[in-house]
């Protein structure tokens, strides 16, 4: 997380401060899946970037609920960013499922992008 955050330094204008906030006073170690996290991490990071000219952009990580009988953790990530936001109508447009048209003559994925 924090190697993902300094790899996007580069990318912010001068005049966006940033910061990055982690609290998990109880986690040493967490198994997971890292790449994912690390793609994900870097959309959001990327498009704060992309969206915000002043201000700050804050990368956060806090520790939720645990479960001690499957020894499983709830971790919560952020990316704030005080850029030029979204509208609640143009929120209700994003996070729909990805469709491929076509699907049946799509050749098989080898490779991850
Ligand atoms: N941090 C943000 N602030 C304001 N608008 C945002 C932010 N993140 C996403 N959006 C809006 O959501 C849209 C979809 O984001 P998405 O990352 O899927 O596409 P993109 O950044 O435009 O393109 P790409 O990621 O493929 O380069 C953006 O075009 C933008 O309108
Ligand atoms: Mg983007």
């Amino acid at each position: 997380m924090t190697e993902c955050f300094q790899s996007f330094q580069v990318l912010f204008k001068p005049e966006v401060k940033t910061t990055l906030t982690i609290k998990a006073p109880s986690l040493l170690y967490v198994n997971g899946d890292a790449h994912r996290l690390n793609q994900l991490l870097s959309n959001f990071l990327s498009n704060a970037a992309k969206f915000t000219r002043t201000g700050e952009v804050e990368l956060s990580m806090e520790e939720g609920q645990r479960n001690l009988d499957t020894n499983k953790v709830e971790i919560k990530f952020a990316v704030r960013d005080t850029g030029i936001g979204i509208s609640a109508e143009a929120l209700k447009k994003l996070f729909k499922p990805f469709v491929q048209v076509r699907q049946d003559i799509m050749p098989r994925r080898r490779h991850i992008f």
